[in-house]
């Protein structure tokens, strides 16, 4: 949601460092020292040197930048935001030894946040998400993708994606929603999968399309599939979806060559990704979805990013918000975290984080600063980009506007 009813004109000025990612700039980032925007009715409308400010726009409700830097809303393309419960246990038993498989196998991990998303009601599972929902929009997040996944049958998925919906129309954020009814493979199917998966290609579908943007199935070893993939992706297309991937993330399955031969809009995790599922990736403008976050709290090896945008492919970064493998809700850690373990320049870092992600999302209006774009931005308490690795745990958000409106 952008804003509705607010004033949502707005001249942002004495911007000592602007991030525009616009491609008709130098650089990767298209910095622009000394700067200003002008956004209209909640749309970029004018981006320039602060010098140059146009005469129209000298009635805008003004903000002063304070001489810092400003960069596009981040755009967080990989989250589990709505879930019920706590597994804080699993992962103090995680830090003793045990396996995220182990656990998944035994009943618990994800099954267990299916269980307590099953008996929340609809108006607890809200309450829980809008506060991280708050709390991402404080680091400078404006735009989210929410998955469902912890319900595992119709009702549940359609109540997590009603409840998705229910925050993009009450905060200002705006949240892309997808159905994740192939997560992992619920206890009471376990001996049936084939009906499962047609559970979810038949009724899950019925329901959910109509509340969903993308489709998305974890394949990998312990949930599903190749061909259990292809199936459930291929219905969500026939149902006018896209689709994303949870590829090669515990295993090289050929998953992310499987997204690549779908068109998928995107497939995420790839730590064991090949070259080859790389350049096909990069030939079907699928872009990969890292999310360094995981290998931090998981204390696995980090995907190299490095390999990964040198191979060609858009390269995007999202937080995966989950209840299990990243408890992690901050796009600028996630940068830092990126710039630090994965081989991504700071600047190539902020890139994914803002532009990467919104390619990703297939959102052609933002993630960048130029004019037509949405008037989404952030104001940091810091005079470059280079300040959010450089400082991983500071709060240097100063300032978030979501369509014009300064939140
Ligand atoms: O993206 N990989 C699968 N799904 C999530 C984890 C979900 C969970 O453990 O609850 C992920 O890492
Ligand atoms: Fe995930």
């Amino acid at each position: 949601m952008s804003g509705k009813g607010e004033v949502n004109d707005l001249l942002v000025f004495n911007i000592g460092s602007l991030v525009t990612n616009d491609l008709g700039r130098d650089g990767l980032l298209g910095i622009v020292e000394d700067a200003a925007v002008a956004i209209s009715d909640g749309v970029l409308e004018w981006v320039g040197d602060g010098a140059d400010i146009p005469a129209e726009y000298g009635d805008l409700p003004r903000l002063d930048a304070g001489g810092a830097a400003v960069l596009p809303g981040f755009v967080d393309p990989h989250t589990h935001l709505v879930f019920a419960g706590d597994r804080s246990d699993e992962f103090a038993r995680r830090l003793r030894g045990e396996s995220y498989e182990e656990i998944l196998t035994a009943g618990g991990g994800i099954l267990s946040t299916v269980a307590a998303t099953r008996a929340a009601s609809e108006d607890d599972l809200y309450d829980s998400a809008v506060e991280r929902a708050w709390r991402m929009l404080a680091n400078g997040t404006t735009t989210v993708e929410v998955k469902s996944g912890y319900g595992l049958n119709a009702a549940t998925e359609e109540k997590m994606l009603r409840v998705a919906r229910r925050i993009d129309e009450s905060l200002p954020i705006d949240v892309i929603p997808t159905f994740l009814g192939a997560h992992v493979v619920p206890a009471e199917y376990r001996e049936d999968r084939d009906a499962y998966v047609d559970l979810v290609c038949g009724e899950m579908l019925d329901v959910c399309a109509p509340l969903a943007r993308f489709c998305d199935v974890f394949s990998d070893e312990a949930a599903f599939t190749v061909e259990e993939t292809r199936r459930i992706l291929e219905a969500a297309k026939n149902r006018g979806l896209e689709v994303r991937v949870h590829a090669d993330q515990l295993g090289r399955v050929g998953a992310a060559h499987l997204a690549a031969e779908l068109s998928a809009a995107s497939a995420d995790h790839l730590d064991h990704a090949t070259d080859e599922d790389l350049t096909a990736m990069s030939a079907a403008g699928t872009s990969a979805v890292l999310l360094p976050a995981v290998s931090f709290s998981m204390r696995l090896p980090y995907p190299d990013g490095r390999r990964i945008w040198d191979s060609g492919v858009t390269v995007a970064l999202a937080t995966d918000c989950n209840p299990g493998t990243a408890n992690v809700e901050s796009m600028p850690f996630v940068v830092a975290l990126a710039a630090l373990n994965m081989g991504l320049t700071p600047d190539e870092a902020v890139w994914a984080a803002t532009r990467g992600g919104a390619l990703s999302l297939r959102l052609e209006d933002r993630g960048h600063l130029v004019p037509g774009a949405v008037g989404d931005l952030v104001v940091l308490d810091a005079p470059t980009h280079l300040h959010i690795p450089y400082r991983p745990d500071a709060d240097l958000v100063a300032a978030v506007v979501k369509g014009g409106v300064i939140l």
